[in-house]
This record gives C-alpha cells, sequence and structure tokens, in this order.
C-alpha cells in the first residue's frame, strides 16, 4: 500500500501565521507540523508516500523531507494548483497509487498513542473496502462526523453539521482499497466546490464498503486548524515528552524502530541537530537503543 500526505490548502484560519508559510511546516513544539502524520504513516508500515503541496510550498517540503532515503523510505511529490477538496489527492494521486490501495493522511492531523499502530497495520495488511476512524470530540460540528443508529453502525456521515449527529468526530486518516481512484473520478464539486472526502465515504458506506473503528482513549486525536487548537497540540507534546524523555512524532526515532535504518544511520542523522535537545535524543536512542 501506498500514502498520500496532503499538506495543501491556504490555512486561512491560521492567519497570519500562514501568509507566508504553509500551515503543515508550523511548529508543533519542537517540530514541524508534518512530521506526526508522517510518522503515523510510517508506524503503519507505510515508506512509499506522495506529499501533495502547494505549487508556492513544493520547494520548501523537498528541503524539509528530501528524497525520503535518509529515513529508509521514498517521496514522491505532486502539486495540488487550488485547494479543490481532499479527494482530489486520488486524482492528483493516481499514477502514484498505481491501481493499488492507498492511505490518506491530513497534514495537520496529530496522533499519540499506543492503539493505533496495531490498528492501521491491520488496514495496510487487508485493505478492505475503507477504513475510516471515530473519535469522541467535544466538538464535533468542527469535523466530519459519524451518524449511528442504535446497534452502533455508521449510517451517515456528515460533514461540518450544525446539528451534530453524535460525538464522533471523523480524524484525517483513512484506509481505502483499490477502487478509490475510480470512485474519486465519479465524485462531483459540492455547494462549496470541492471534491469532498466525505461524500467518497458516502460511496463506500452505501456498498457496505465502509468500517468505522472507534478510537478509545488510548488513542489522542488532534487537530490544528485554529490558534488555541495549534497551541494546545503543542503543550500537548511538550507535556508527554518532557514527562517521558521520549520524542513523539520523530521520523528518525520511528525509521529506526522500524529497523528501517540502524544505530549508525541514526547518529549521522542526529550529529548536524545535535544542539538541540530534538538531537541529543536521536543521539541517546542511537548510543544506547533507548
Ligand atoms: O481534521 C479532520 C477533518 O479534516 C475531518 O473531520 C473532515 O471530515 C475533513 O473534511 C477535514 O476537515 P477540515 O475543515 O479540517 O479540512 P481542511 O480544509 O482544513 O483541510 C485539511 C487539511 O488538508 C489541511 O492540512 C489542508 C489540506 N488540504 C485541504 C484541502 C481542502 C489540501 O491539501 N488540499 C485541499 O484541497
Amino acid at each position: 500500500m501506498r500514502a498520500i500526505l496532503l499538506a495543501g490548502g491556504a490555512g486561512t484560519r491560521l492567519h497570519p501565521l500562514t501568509l507566508a508559510v504553509s500551515k503543515q511546516l508550523m511548529p508543533v513544539y519542537n517540530k514541524p507540523m508534518v512530521y506526526y502524520p508522517l510518522s503515523t504513516v510510517m508506524q503503519a508500515g507505510l515508506r512509499d508516500v506522495l506529499i501533495v503541496t502547494t505549487p508556492e510550498e513544493g520547494p520548501r517540503f523537498r528541503a524539509l523531507l528530501g528524497t525520503g532515503a535518509q529515513w529508509g523510505m521514498a517521496f514522491t511529490y505532486a502539486e495540488q494548483p487550488s485547494p479543490d477538496g481532499l479527494a482530489q489527492a486520488f486524482l492528483i494521486g493516481a499514477a502514484f497509487l498505481q491501481g493499488g490501495p492507498a492511505c490518506l493522511v491530513l497534514g495537520d492531523n496529530l496522533f499519540h498513542g499506543t492503539e493505533l499502530a496495531a490498528l492501521t497495520r491491520a488496514c495496510v495488511a487487508d485493505p478492505a473496502g475503507a477504513t475510516i476512524f471515530g473519535t469522541v470530540v467535544a466538538h464535533p460540528e468542527r469535523y466530519g462526523v459519524l451518524a449511528l443508529d442504535a446497534a452502533g453502525r455508521v449510517t451517515a456521515i456528515v460533514e461540518k453539521p450544525e446539528t451534530p449527529p453524535s460525538h464522533f468526530a471523523v480524524p484525517g486518516l483513512y484506509f481505502y482499497d483499490d477502487t478509490v481512484v475510480t470512485r474519486a473520478h465519479a465524485l462531483r464539486p459540492s455547494a462549496r466546490g470541492e471534491l469532498e472526502i466525505t461524500d467518497l465515504h458516502a460511496g463506500y458506506l452505501r456498498d457496505g464498503r465502509l468500517t468505522a473503528h472507534r478510537l478509545g482513549a488510548a488513542t489522542t486525536w488532534m487537530d490544528t486548524g485554529t490558534h488555541q487548537s495549534l497551541l494546545e497540540a503543542a503543550n500537548f507534546i511538550e507535556a508527554i515528552e518532557t514527562r517521558t524523555g521520549l520524542l513523539v512524532g520523530s521520523p528518525e526515532e520511528t525509521a529506526f524502530r522500524q529497523g528501517w535504518i540502524d544505530a549508525a544511520q541514526l547518529e549521522a542523522l542526529a550529529a548536524p541537530l545535535a544542539k538541540s535537545p530534538y538531537g541529543e535524543r536521536l543521539l541517546t536512542l542511537a548510543r544506547t537503543g533507548r
């Protein structure tokens, strides 16, 4: 399976922060935002990633992430001329996906916890239909929301409803079978002019091919769409990293733990970063394995 990391968009809700720099390159505590969703797909075992950016920001993403080879991965880059919807990722990424199954992750979504890696690895091993997730949030009206029947089965997914049918928001991490590109081609722009991810999921649901896993307390999901949620995410990461002495959302550490790079390669990656606590932590990991 191959993954698409969607890192375009206008970032208007973060203005003026995003007037000159892409939202997904903003810091979340000690590392660029895009490191977190990238680490999530790495934990799922995915090494081939298409990074979709705005035309202006492509060079900056390439400067930060390179070819991926340094982390035992392979990155391909593509530009989205204008933010015409999340499902457009599959039209832009059609050739990259080579007719196979796909994972899509949004470049501004952060996940933390022990439960997700096993769940996502299972999706990669058996990409049947579409798999999405549901997470309880206080303000579901800001997201795609699951509507459930009395037996807890999904009956609909509603995008940013005024009156949410449940508290289960759908985070920006999705897995699809090899019909996804064909299905995306059949979508038509919504009233707001976007190819909606929710419409793609509605098609899978109609065909009885949608699975929605509810994520429990073992997983924390944060989005970074507003000034407040960006600060909350940074505070959350800072608290965990300070308490545990471990890194959250580090591609170097994830690549090492996945066995995609060895200790010598990790040390070489850490050396130029060694003046920062981030680099120090990687050096310790390379030298002690812990
Ligand atoms: O964060 C999860 C939510 O993401 C889901 O619950 C919603 O169902 C889904 O529609 C989406 O809602 P947002 O309002 O957060 O989407 P937003 O327009 O902010 O875009 C999400 C990310 O994708 C953001 O990093 C920008 C990027 N993007 C967005 C669009 C519309 C693109 O790269 N291209 C696009 O065309």
